[in-house]
């Protein structure tokens, strides 16, 4: 039923998105826009610290909306789509940064709380650091939703709107079983693992996902981790970091491969996807002697599709952040409206202090082959961008 409903909200999505583009920028923020931001086309209304919407304005009332960083393209799309549904719904909607910091996050939330928000979207820069400012939302009646991110360990959490985390790892992972023909090849292939934040739940579905696929090649021998480095806490890439995933990737080419090479690399993103692809470049691949990695990522972020398109970066996990918005933006309009969202899966978010009803949606592999048709038919993109 909600599935039905959801592929209508995106086909209305998708005819949105090709007459209007992803839409314009209104967001209030404290963080300086990146180069990646830029390079999505995209205008900002700075505005500064403490600032904000007056939830006694007109329309429904206001919605606070807490993303995690300007730094990484995906947020400022997630920002930019919530605001644009939940203006049309009639909401006033505070939008703020955190710059990946968790007091600034908090003391965000509490302001948005002070001006009386009736619900809270929040995508965390780290799931289990909102108990506290979280119960003092549940005590003055907010609604907390969370934002493509889990929120863990507090039960003052309503629901979550999100991907199917762990497949997008599985498609990470199947992706290079088939790109190296495990089944059939006789290998060995050697692998590097590339993952997120620690503090990011997300991070652990991502590589749980990916691993449950790889890991039987690994203990067969046809996959060959030359680190050793393959559990979670040594694989992490701080705040999912360009820099951080480029660094260790250094270190791993100089320490491992020098007379060895790399024939794959799982990143579990696209911002460390990039890390992986200087530190491969620096390091002499992408030569016909020595050609790419079978090299993953998530989010299509315009960088790494022209990654893509150049052949230095195999496939990326698209999670179509206007759909989440649409989800989300729902959510948030029922629960003012006094109902309860659909859900589509009431079992397995398990936070620690509760079972979160949640709504997952699909993702989808992106390669050279189809990102026209996924990307740019979709309108998620113009050529133009890409080139
Ligand atoms: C999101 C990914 C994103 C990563 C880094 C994760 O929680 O699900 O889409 O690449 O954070 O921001």
């Amino acid at each position: 039923m909600m599935k039905k409903k959801l592929a209508m909200a995106v086909a209305g999505i998708m005819v949105i998105g090709l007459l209007t583009g992803c839409g314009g920028k209104t967001t209030e923020t404290q963080e300086p826009v990146t180069e990646q931001e830029a390079s999505a086309g995209e205008e900002n209304d700075v505005q500064e610290p403490g600032g904000g919407v007056d939830s006694s304005s007109t329309g429904e009332g206001l919605i606070g909306v807490s993303m995690p960083t300007q730094s990484l393209q995906r947020w400022n799309q997630d920002g930019d789509n919530l605001n644009k549904f939940l203006t049309e719904m009639g909401y006033e909607v505070d939008l703020q940064y955190a710059d990946n910091e968790v007091p600034t996050q908090v003391s965000q939330i509490e302001n948005m709380i002070t001006k009386n928000a009736k619900v809270l979207i929040i995508a965390p820069v780290d799931g289990g650091a909102l108990s506290a400012v979280l119960s003092e939302a549940k005590e003055a009646g907010i609604t907390v939703i969370a934002h493509d991110r889990f929120i863990t360990g507090t039960q003052d959490v309503d629901c979550v709107g999100t991907f199917d985390n762990a497949k997008v790892g599985a498609l990470q992972g199947q992706y290079i079983v088939d790109a190296l023909d495990l089944e059939n090849a006789e290998g060995p292939f050697n692998l590097e693992i590339v993952a997120g934040s620690l503090d990011d739940d997300n991070a652990a579905y991502f590589l749980g996902g990916a691993m449950e696929i790889l890991q039987p090649y690994i203990d067969s021998g046809k996959l060959v981790v030359r680190s050793g480095q393959t559990t979670r806490e040594q694989c992490a890439t701080e705040a999912w970091q360009t820099d951080v995933a480029q660094a260790r990737m250094d270190n791993i080419l100089t320490a491992y491969y020098t007379t060895e090479r790399l024939d794959a690399v799982l990143c579990s993103n696209d911002s460390t996807s990039l890390g992986a692809q200087s530190a491969l470049k620096s390091a002499g691949y992408g030569t016909e002697d020595l050609p790419f990695p079978v090299l993953t990522g998530q989010d299509c972020d315009i960088a790494n599709v022209k990654a893509i398109i150049a052949g230095e970066q195999s496939m990326s996990v698209f999670k179509d952040t206007r759909a989440l918005a649409e989800v989300i933006a729902q959510m948030a309009d029922t629960f003012v409206k006094g109902g309860e969202p659909e859900y589509n899966d009431t079992e397995t978010y398990n936070n620690g202090a509760k079972v979160v009803p949640a709504y997952a949606l699909d993702p989808i592999v992106v390669t050279k082959d189809n990102y026209k048709e996924v990307l740019i038919d979709s309108g998620y993109y113009t050529e133009d961008e890409l080139k």
